[in-house]
């Protein structure tokens, strides 16, 4: 069976608004105008259907990230690079003490593959979950319509490296993506580059700045350049992420522009730890125990810095490594 045949359990028929509802495991996601209702055997939970769609495209578009992508306080997945668990109220200390939470691990595919059907149902033809608030209609009313093309895009994947020979098409200025509207004063020159003969195949340059000031999206990391497994996956920001992340390897940021306000809390008990302001040209490292959400006002850009190692979890969680990434 291949990936596309993998069955999805969704309801036959539409309900009262037009949508379909769907289950996985003893998990059932239902939506009507507004809301989105997530049952489980030892509870359930509502969510605004605009703030599920984002955190929903997120976890899709990220193929579930590292460690734990928390849709809110109560729901979200673990990502176990392989298996997903899914919880609700996993980390929430009130509903762990309460013994309300619940968890199931589902194989990668099968919760990909359920994710991907919700979120193409409900996102209605005015709504674009990637884009920022400002730039895409209402998420909310009866089904109206479908937004597939919003929903699965593929990200500009380059062969080599953008404007080596081969990814010139990728170059700023022809890409076919305009400048976003917060980014119109980012200078779109391109560094000049005199490369010696015989290796014009292999020397290029970019101007990252300009990459990042036309792109679509908003809180999503693209991995632009790895040297084994450090990753540096630069995005564009905007409003709030509409995720709560939760580490499960220390992170490091460093703010390109403008601001972003970064909330802090215990990954597990959801107490809050810090707030940390960054503005551009700040670094930080946002350590292996903590869970984050980002605040920025105008569209800004950030890179953060991956350590890809599979090995680093199990460290961290056996206490091997350190969740704090220097000594001082
Ligand atoms: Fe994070």
């Amino acid at each position: 069976m291949t990936i596309a045949e993998m069955p999805v359990a969704k309801s036959s028929e539409t309900n009262a608004h037009g949508y379909h509802s769907f289950s996985l495991g003893e998990f059932t996601f239902n939506r009507d105008e507004y809301f989105v209702y997530i049952a489980w055997p030892t509870g359930h939970h509502m969510m605004s259907a605009d703030a599920f769609l984002r955190a929903l495209q997120r976890d899709v578009a990220w193929d579930f990230f590292y460690g734990i992508v928390n849709f809110d306080g109560v729901i979200g997945t673990v990502n176990h690079y392989g298996t997903v668990d899914l919880f609700a109220g996993r980390y929430n200390e009130s509903y762990r003490k309460a013994e309300l939470d619940y968890s199931e691990n589902h194989t990668t595919p099968e919760i990909r593959e359920t994710f991907k059907a919700v979120l193409d149902d409900w996102t209605n033809a005015a709504f674009d979950p990637f884009a920022s608030p400002h730039e895409t209609g209402s998420a909310f009313g009866v089904k109206s319509g479908s937004n597939t093309k919003a929903v699965t895009r593929a990200r500009v994947a380059a062969q080599r490296m953008v404007m080596v020979p081969g990814d010139e098409g990728l170059r700023t200025d022809d890409n076919g993506h305009p400048v976003n509207r917060m980014f119109a004063d980012v200078p779109q020159d391109e560094p000049i580059i005199e490369v010696e003969p015989g290796f014009e195949q292999d020397v290029a340059a970019f101007n990252l700045f300009a990459y990042l000031s036309r792109s679509q999206v908003t809180w999503n990391p693209s991995v632009v350049s790895q040297c084994k497994d450090s990753l540096f996956c630069p995005t564009t920001e905007e409003y709030i992420l509409p995720i709560i992340h939760g580490n499960d390897r220390v992170e490091w940021f460093l703010q390109l522009t403008d601001e972003i306000t970064w909330e802090v809390e215990d990954r597990d008990s959801a107490a809050v730890r810090s707030r940390v302001v960054m503005r551009a040209g700040d670094i930080c490292a946002m350590p292996a125990d903590i869970r984050h959400q980002g605040y920025s006002p105008k569209r800004s850009m950030l890179l953060v810095w991956e350590n890809n190692s599979a090995a680093i979890p199990e460290l961290i969680a056996s206490g091997k490594a350190p969740t704090y990434p220097v000594e001082f």
